[in-house]
């Protein structure tokens, strides 16, 4: 078993998770996804995160073992809760016997909750801009509630500038041994680290840019995150990432979301998609039978206008781009303008259901509104014209 001493006295103790194909039951991961964290040495040793999800525990344990015993273990830093991070916990703490853990206030409370382990001897709570001395290095701990849990925390260790961010700035895919950002081709890696973002995180963007204020008064050499690479290079990149997902800033382009049985809602989306393509406005036409909202919210959420295409079924909305919507207003995306269309066989009006949630968002409705009966005839051909140029207008006064 390979460990792999990620700086001087760091060492890599995570593990890819390769057999999950939803993480958390719901946003797929193809290429599976690490739970990382870090052991450190020196006069005091400290685990910085609770451990891996539990059904890795053997090879977690062996990692740990082949660099201390774990009498010898001081502290467990749990930067976060989440039992993806701290499934091997009861079995750790049991096994070392001297390791006291630091959490936050709120993660004590989660800790007897869900592991029933109050021993105030072995647990100290931290607040904000606590120091923990481990003899060369010290450790200093920063409350970042909300990101991902309430009682969540990062852990910045002064000598090397390593930030141990937790979720924040965590990607999904297993790491394959690829530690660092620069072993991953960049684009990929922005496009999972951006899925992460907006399928876990993204809900809470005030408590983000709260966390981004305080980091940029840091000075950080590493950003070591509990999933997905440790982050060297690509810093910046990933600050003004996060800085433009969690000010719902967009780019110019359109997302059209649309779903169809028989086809007469795709081709009004052909219609709709010539139009932008003449006018030069990049459009992504993802079909939300095929493509998992994971991917749909991703793409989206810098999106600077939202096309809702579908038919109406069974007096409602076609219920595979609802679940899309439904995502997306679940993870309160913000701050866009949007257009409805699709087809309908006799009573119409599925899209009003959307149309709630989109109000709920507080998002800007753009008309006209195109539903018709069966198949595309010149009359929707001009609302579609019109629906254009008012997209266009919009996007030119953005
Ligand atoms: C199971 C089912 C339920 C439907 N329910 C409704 C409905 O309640 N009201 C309506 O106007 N049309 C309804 N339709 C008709 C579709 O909206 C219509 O066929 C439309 O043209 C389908 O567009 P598409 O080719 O994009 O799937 C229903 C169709 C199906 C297959
Ligand atoms: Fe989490
Ligand atoms: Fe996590």
């Amino acid at each position: 078993m390979n460990v792999k001493e990620i700086i001087k006295d760091i060492f890599y103790v995570g593990i890819d998770d390769k057999k999950t194909r939803f993480f958390e039951a719901t946003w797929p991961i193809p290429n599976g996804i690490s739970y990382n964290a870090y052991l450190i040495k020196d006069e005091k040793n400290a685990l910085i995160e609770g451990g891996v999800k539990v059904d890795y525990s053997r090879e977690f344990f062996r990692k740990l073992e082949k660099i201390i015993d774990l009498s010898e273990l001081e502290y467990i830093v749990i930067n976060h809760m989440e039992p993806d991070h701290t499934g091997t916990l009861p079995q750790l703490y049991r096994l070392a016997k001297n390791a006291k853990i630091v959490v936050s206030q709120k993660g004590k409370e989660l800790l007897a909750d869900f592991y029933k382990i109050t021993d105030s001897d072995r647990v100290i709570v931290a607040r904000d801009g606590d120091e923990i001395k481990l003899g060369k290095r010290t450790l200093r701990l920063i409350s970042s509630p909300f990101l991902h849990w309430p009682e969540t925390m990062m852990t910045y260790e002064e000598t090397d500038k390593v930030l141990f961010s937790g979720d924040v700035f965590g990607s999904f895919g297993a790491l394959n041994g690829r530690l660092f950002d620069v072993n991953w081709v960049l684009d990929d890696y922005l496009f999972e680290l951006k899925r992460y973002y907006t399928n876990i995180v993204g809900m809470f963007t005030g408590p983000t840019q709260n966390a981004l204020k305080k980091l940029r008064m840091l000075d950080i050499n590493f950003i070591a995150p509990s999933h997905g690479p440790i982050i060297k290079d690509y810093k910046n990149k990933v600050f003004s990432l996060y800085d433009k997902l969690s000010r719902y800033e967009s780019d110019k382009k359109v997302t059209i979301i649309y779903g169809t049985m028989y086809g007469y809602t795709e081709e009004l989306v052909s219609v709709l998609a010539l139009r932008l393509y003449e006018e030069d406005i990049p459009t992504s036409i993802i079909n939300v039978t095929n493509v998992h909202p994971s991917y749909i919210l991703a793409d989206a959420w810098d999106s600077s206008v939202i096309v809702l295409a579908a038919p109406t079924y069974d007096g409602k909305y076609f219920l595979p781009a609802y679940n899309a919507m439904y995502v997306i207003y679940a993870k309160r995306l913000r701050n866009k303008k949007y257009a409805v269309m699709g087809s309908s066989g006799w009573s119409g009006k599925g899209y009003l259901r959307v149309i709630e949630l989109a109000k709920e968002l507080g998002w800007e409705l753009i008309e006209p509104v195109v539903e018709y009966r069966g198949a595309v005839d010149e009359e929707e051909i001009k609302l579609v014209d019109e629906l254009v140029d008012n997209i266009v207008s919009i996007l030119k006064k953005g």
